[in-house]
């Protein structure tokens, strides 16, 4: 079969990686898991297995059963009633672990703080009595635009204590993509900072939610964290300072007792339209799902010192910086600024400082960090950590040895951990006691996942063979749909292979069973480990006056994965130049944000298209990543190609 990945290769072209690396006899009898037969158990049994990790929690109602699954919906622990608040700070608190450090924080600039169970569940109080005072009840949605500082768990923490949910909006986003997800989400009240750090610059987050605040209609209150100090913009009777308000409240606000499926959280993704989805989690199966998985493949042991190295506005961060490494007691790390500042070996430096024990990263940071060269994290004594593990997109071979030696001294098992912001989980990845590792493999699906590999008419495709991946089976963290918008729920995740959850990943298993993800196959990029849709960046660049049609292809790059490559027509067979590329490119970052700035862009008279009108995407592909071209029998105008393929690039690197 040659079913077409996002990136333009076809599955089968992917090359076989053939060196393994078994779990040390050191580090399998000390795992958390060394029983193979998990697997055996949780697939006789999938309730009883998902039953026995959700008892583990703390509930104020039991749960009355476990799963009830009406395709494309699940429930799961209906009848149950807890708080994830409470699961992730009081009954920390309550069994004698107050002292015990939550977060090590750092700061770009190089302050710090320690904040302990104890001090994060007395901020949450109060935090969640503010939030009443402002207004918020349950069910209201309050959205969230905040620098990785600890107010920023404390806020989501505080929502969840009185069952608001919220939305977190990235850093990095716009005015305006803050202001789709706000309306969207009819958000009542926003919490941000002044600024946040970022490259020793200020990131003027006020600024950007006053002006996304002037763009939508349903903020009433705007509650401001001080961090970076300057003189903000300031709005009399809807902005208020969080120290006073925050800062005076009791910290004394019990816990609301919610229904297992009440929603906890929305997150907004890019799909394969223009506009972003809001992605909905509930409570009890995700607090479920993603607690044991950390536990599990991060092999979380009580005196670890625990780094995820995402950004809290994405689902790596919602999962496993805050909800699964609290919910299991861990003591984590969170850093506020970029890897680079003040120099390129800040993340080791951070490592050796708080003697991290688990380090969980980005393939686009690994791959940078080779770039940079060994003689960084060899400035560092690393010794303390145990495991490592990489999310968000493939991991090349190459990037995993290295990451293998040169971070994990040649002793951490890795675990490459597949999963998205739909399955608010990990759904494949290596359990690091069992699984005999292949560099750039994800393994297998984790115990009570259910995953195949299809082709186009929904057939298993045997071993050795690529193709579609689909889960088969409910599981307990899954999204419970898109906000709002019921049919593209059906639509994009169901109506492929009916009953199975289309992920939009191509896969391929080897005459091992080992799963390879092989990138996306829908029209969703992936720079830098994030997802940005082709269409999204498309239509921010028609919406500039002298844009005619824009057609936007990820292009390979050997750091960040992908990057974005603009092919754009202009109005009136204007050419371009070099200055309008720049304010093109800078077009695109004030609708969407940085992340989504073109490198490249490529002013072209005409697109090549079918003699139906449809943008050959897969030309344009070829084009972008140099190859030769595909079959262009069926293009309405030959000589398009010809003129594209010389008319000149511009842009570069930033
Ligand atoms: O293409 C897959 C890729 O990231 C996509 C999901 O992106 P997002 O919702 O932003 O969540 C990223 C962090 C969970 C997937 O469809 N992806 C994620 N992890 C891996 C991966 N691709 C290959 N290997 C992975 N380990």
């Amino acid at each position: 079969m040659a079913t077409e990945t996002g990136s333009g290769k076809t599955l089968e072209a992917l090359y076989r990686e053939d060196r393994t690396f078994p779990p040390s006899r050191e580090f399998m009898s000390k795992a958390n898991v060394r029983d193979p037969k998990i697997y055996e158990r949780a697939k006789k049994d999938l309730e009883g297995f998902w039953a026995e990790q959700a008892k583990t929690l703390h509930w104020f109602e039991p749960f009355q059963k476990v799963l009830e699954w009406k395709p494309p919906y699940a429930k799961w622990f209906l009848g149950g009633q807890l708080n994830i608040s409470y699961n992730c700070l009081d009954r920390h608190v309550k069994a004698g672990k107050g002292a015990k450090v939550a977060y090590f924080w750092e700061g770009e600039p190089g302050d710090t703080r320690t904040v302990t169970y104890e001090q994060l569940l007395s901020e949450t109080q109060k935090a969640a009595n503010a939030l009443k005072e402002l207004g918020v009840r349950k069910g209201d949605r309050v959205a969230i635009y905040m620098p990785m500082i600890p107010e920023l768990p404390v806020a989501m923490l505080a929502c969840a204590r009185i069952g608001a949910p919220f939305t977190v909006v990235f850093g990095g986003f716009s005015a305006e993509a803050l202001a789709g997800r706000i309306t969207d989400s009819e958000a009542k009240v926003l919490i941000t900072a002044d600024g946040g750090y970022r490259k020793g610059n200020v990131v003027p987050l006020k600024k950007n939610s006053d002006d996304a605040v002037a763009q939508s209609k349903t903020i009433q209150k705007v509650l401001v964290v001080k961090r970076t100090k300057q003189e903000v913009p300031w709005t009399k009777g809807r902005d208020i300072w969080w120290d006073e308000l925050v800062g005076v409240q009791k910290a004394d606000c019990p816990a609301e007792s919610l229904d297992s499926e009440h929603m906890l959280y929305l997150l907004y993704t890019s799909g394969t339209t223009a506009k972003p989805k809001g992605i909905v989690h509930t409570t009890a199966g995700y607090l479920a799902g993603v607690a044991t998985t950390h536990s599990m493949i991060f092999d979380i042991k009580d005196d670890d010192v625990y780094w995820c190295a995402a950004d809290i506005g994405w689902v790596t961060g919602h999962s496993y910086i805050v909800f699964a490494p609290l919910a299991n007691g861990t003591t984590g790390v969170m850093y506020e600024g970029v890897p680079d500042y003040p120099d390129k070996d800040r993340w080791w430096a951070i490592i050796e400082k708080y003697k991290v024990s688990i380090l969980y990263c980005a393939p686009t940071a690994i791959r940078t960090f080779m770039k940079w060269g060994a003689e960084y994290p060899q400035k560092h004594d690393m010794k303390t950590l145990r495991l490592l593990g990489s999310v968000g997109e493939p991991i090349n071979p190459e990037a995993w040895l290295w990451y293998q030696e040169f971070i994990g001294g040649g002793r951490c098992p890795i675990v490459d951990t597949w999963w998205m912001t739909e399955t608010g989980m990990i759904l494949i990845t290596p359990l690091p006691g069992i699984t005999t590792l292949k560099p750039g493999s994800a393994t297998f699906p984790f115990p009570g996942v259910e995953a195949d590999v299809v082709d186009d008419d929904g057939k298993s495709v045997p071993l050795g063979g690529a193709g579609y991946l689909v889960i088969t089976k409910p599981w307990p963290a899954m999204l419970r749909g898109i906000y709002k918008d019921e049919q593209r729920y059906r639509d994009t995740y169901w109506s492929r292979f009916p009953g199975r959850y289309f992920a939009g990943d191509g896969a391929k298993r080897d005459q091992d069973g080992y799963f390879w993800l092989l990138g996306r196959v829908d029209d969703v990029m992936k720079v830098s480990g994030h997802r940005i849709s082709t269409t999204e960046v498309e239509s921010s660049l028609v919406s500039h006056p002298t844009v005619a049609e824009a057609a936007v292809i990820g292009r390979e790059d050997p750091i960040t994965g992908q990057s974005i490559f603009a092919f754009v027509t202009l109005r009136g067979g204007n050419n371009g130049d070099e200055s309008l590329s720049k304010e093109l490119r800078e077009h695109v970052v004030t609708k969407i944000g940085s992340i989504a700035r073109p490198k490249t862009i490529m002013f072209t008279p005409e697109l090549p298209k079918t003699r139906s009108g449809k943008i050959m995407r897969r030309l344009l592909r070829d084009i972008a990543n140099g190859q030769a071209l595909g079959d262009t029998t069926t293009l309405a105008d030959a000589t398009v190609v010809e003129s594209i393929r010389t008319a000149s690039a511009s842009g570069k690197d930033d």
